[in-house]
């Protein structure tokens, strides 16, 4: 059984994190997209809407799992049995750090290897940041991210 995790804040997950994931999900036998608890980070949605929007997004795929954690990525990862984590590289602003993670957490666990799956290059410019940014000043984020983020977003953004 080839199992993987797939963490992040995904705050809100977008049409690029949604790549990433059917990419996973062709390659392990069970993907669990594992969102991780982070008061410190300050996030627009709720705990429960991300991974509820993450549930919906993924719906049509069948080996997906969606979790959250807390504390380090490898604990969970050996407490759920991965013995791979995915993370999705845009192009190079993200991989220095991404591959700063991956040495870090091999010299925690040497069992887990990283995998870095490169999104679409039409998503490559999307991120969370952005589309909050966008968010905030009334724009439309339709293109960016799966339907049911949408309504979600703004409604977060409103009640702020
Ligand atoms: O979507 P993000 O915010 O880029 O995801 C970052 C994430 C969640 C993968 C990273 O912050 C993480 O793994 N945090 C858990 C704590 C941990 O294990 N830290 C050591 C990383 S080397």
């Amino acid at each position: 059984m080839r199992k993987a995790v797939y963490p992040g804040s995904f705050d809100p997950i977008t049409n690029g994190h949604l790549d990433i994931v059917e990419r996973a999900s062709l390659l392990f036998d069970e993907v669990t997209v594992a969102v991780l608890t982070n008061p410190a980070k300050r996030p627009l949605l709720t705990l429960e809407t991300r991974v509820r929007l993450i549930q919906e997004a993924t719906a049509h795929l069948r080996n997906i799992q969606v979790d959250s954690f807390s504390g380090l990525l490898m604990d969970y990862a050996k407490r759920i049995g991965a013995r791979a984590v995915v993370r999705g590289i845009r192009g190079v602003q993200d991989f220095d750090m991404e591959v700063n993670m991956a040495h870090m957490n091999r010299q925690l666990d040497e069992e887990v290897t990283t995998v870095f799956l490169a999104a679409k290059a039409e998503y490559s410019y999307i991120s969370s940041s952005l589309v909050k940014d966008i968010a905030w000043h009334g724009g439309d984020m339709t293109r960016f991210v799966p339907d049911c983020v949408v309504v979600a977003v703004q409604s977060a953004v409103a009640n702020h």
